[in-house]
């Protein structure tokens, strides 16, 4: 059968729930899109099972593997090209994204991140310690963004963003908790968007 749906790879280093989100989603709102590959610089994962039970290919790639940044940089995008990626979605790969992979996926590659950017970015902002620097700085919302990744670490256009209430007896995990969920929902939301910019 013949298909022109964009062929996505995920990049995932942890649970995968945003990876499984996205799956549902494609299927539940028909998106003219296919998850075919899951890279991850770890050989077990939440992502790597839930890819490997779903028929959906994976690629276990680290630095450690080759002889330099540069030949595992080159690797990547070797592995890409043979899988016929058309976009990247990051979904905590907690991994630096080699530039030579960042510029050739130009306006094809989206992160996610749990805070309302250009907030709470940037270097040492990832996982708990997002929501930590949140309640400290006694903001009373937060949320969730995804925009385009750049060599520049959380820089990137911003494409969607969601806000979710800090309530007042929340801590870090609780307010981690409101802030995936959102993304479960925003996610799939902006690459719908960007499906429907590069198709128009
Ligand atoms: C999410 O909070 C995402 O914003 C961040 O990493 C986390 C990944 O969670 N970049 P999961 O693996 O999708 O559950």
């Amino acid at each position: 059968m013949t298909t022109n749906k964009t062929r996505i790879a995920l990049f995932c280093s942890g649970s995968g729930s945003n990876f499984k989100a996205l799956f549902e989603a494609i299927r539940n709102k028909q998106l003219p899109a296919e998850i075919v590959l899951c890279l991850s610089n770890r050989a077990r994962s939440g992502a790597m099972e839930f890819a490997e039970q779903n028929g959906i290919a994976t690629e276990h790639i680290t630095e450690k593997q080759f002889g330099s940044f540069d030949e595992f940089a080159e690797k990547m995008v070797d592995r890409l090209k043979e899988h016929k990626i058309d976009i990247i979605l990051l979904a905590g790969y907690m991994r630096k994204v080699p530039d030579a992979v960042v510029a050739a996926f130009p306006e094809r590659m989206l992160n996610i991140h749990p805070a309302l950017l250009p907030k709470f970015g940037g270097e040492g902002m990832y996982g708990i310690h997002v929501h930590t620097a949140v309640l400290e700085a006694g903001e009373t919302e937060t949320g969730a963004t995804v925009h385009f990744v750049n060599e520049e670490y959380d820089k990137g256009e911003i494409l969607l963003q969601r806000t979710v209430p800090v309530l007042p007896d929340d801590t870090p995990e609780t307010l981690a908790a409101r802030v995936l969920a959102c993304e479960h929902a925003l996610y799939p939301d902006a690459l719908e968007k960007l499906l429907t910019l590069q198709r128009s």
